[in-house]
């Protein structure tokens, strides 16, 4: 995130920010000095923190809700992310995740499994604190998708014929859902109407469609430094994103590239370089970009059901962020 973009998105929710980060050092401790330990490495990895800041912007734009439950619930979605990032990367085995060495590289798979469960049942714990089944039905059922969006994936590692509806089923699945759901139950702690919280769903859901089609984009074209994770690996892990899925349909003679990538597991078969150089005359980079914004400009159209405030247009901020960032 630029810097100006953050002061924009942040700025107004600073104060909300810092008890997140409060909050989210109370929950992630624990009476057991090992939990406390792996609990701490996590919190302090730092992140975007986009999540929580989006249920704090959408419950502010919505009409604002109780500072308490706001804070907690905010805090519950930067958990449920960070448990999904610690088995997403003992699955996707990285090694680097926010600059530093992912749990799994830093305390092996059976801590980081068992890390990532503890984490998943501490954010319902605490979600439990706000007594309301409709949110935790919402929960239930994200992480229910969010797990199922990881399992399909495994059944598509190292297939070339993905579709295109394929590839938005995974991504709604393992992203967007839980973006939505941010939105959402943003809405629902203002105490929203119907359609206000309807609409503030499917915000976050093209947000969350627009945001993972820049990671898979960044994941390509991008550096590790900036990316603060691995980048080039979606396709040495068998992970075929939009934009190859693109270029293998308008370029058929790279198929066997991308196969001999895969099954080598490096880019010694073309250069990374060479493969952006490829996206980008064939025009895949852009298309894809297109498609990004097009979602964004779907999302902006459900934002129209909140009053102006400067939270909606944080909201919008984040839209733009999402298709714009570097990182
Ligand atoms: C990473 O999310 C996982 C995806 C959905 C692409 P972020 O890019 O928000 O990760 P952090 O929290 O900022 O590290
Ligand atoms: C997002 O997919 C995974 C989750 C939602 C946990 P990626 O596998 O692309 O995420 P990164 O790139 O590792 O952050
Ligand atoms: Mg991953
Ligand atoms: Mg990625």
């Amino acid at each position: 995130m630029t810097a100006a973009a953050a002061e924009r998105v942040f700025l107004p929710i600073e104060d909300e920010m810092r008890a997140v980060e409060a909050e989210f050092d109370r929950q992630a401790s624990s009476n057991l000095q090992v939990v406390n330990y792996l609990g701490e490495f996590l919190r302090a990895s730092g992140g975007k923190r986009l999540r929580p800041a989006l249920l704090i912007l959408a419950s502010k734009a919505a009409g604002g809700g109780e500072r308490e439950s706001v804070i907690r619930m905010a805090t519950v979605m930067e958990m449920l992310h960070t448990a999904t990032l610690v088995h997403d990367d003992i699955i996707d085995n990285a090694e680097t995740r926010r600059n530093m060495p992912s749990m799994n590289a830093q305390f092996g798979n059976q801590t980081a499994v068992l890390m990532g469960d503890w984490l998943y049942m501490s954010a319902f714990e605490t979600s439990l604190q706000e007594r309301s089944l409709r949110i935790l039905d919402i929960l239930t059922k994200l992480t229910r998708k969010m797990t199922e969006g990881e399992l399909i994936q495994l059944t598509q590692i190292g297939k070339l014929d993905i579709s295109e509806d394929n590839y938005f089923e995974i991504l709604k699945r393992k992203t967007a859902y839980l973006f939505a759901a941010c939105c959402e139950v943003g809405a629902i702690l203002a105490n929203a109407n119907e359609e206000t919280v309807n609409a503030m769903r499917q915000f976050g859901l093209e947000l969350g469609i627009a945001f993972q089609m820049s990671d898979d984009l960044l994941d390509l074209t991008s550096q590790t430094e900036t990316l603060g994770k691995a980048a080039g690996s979606d396709l040495l892990e068998g992970k075929l994103t939009l934009p190859l899925i693109r270029l293998l349909k308008s370029d058929t003679a790279m198929l066997p590239v991308l196969e001999r990538i895969m099954l080598d597991g490096n880019y010694d078969a073309m250069p990374r370089v060479e493969l952006i150089a490829r996206l980008e005359s064939d025009g895949v980079l852009d298309s894809v970009h297109g498609i990004a914004l097009e979602h964004s400009s779907q999302a902006i159209k459900s934002l129209a059901v909140l009053p102006v405030s400067e939270y909606r247009s944080c909201l919008e901020d984040v839209l733009a962020f999402a298709t714009e960032r570097k990182k």
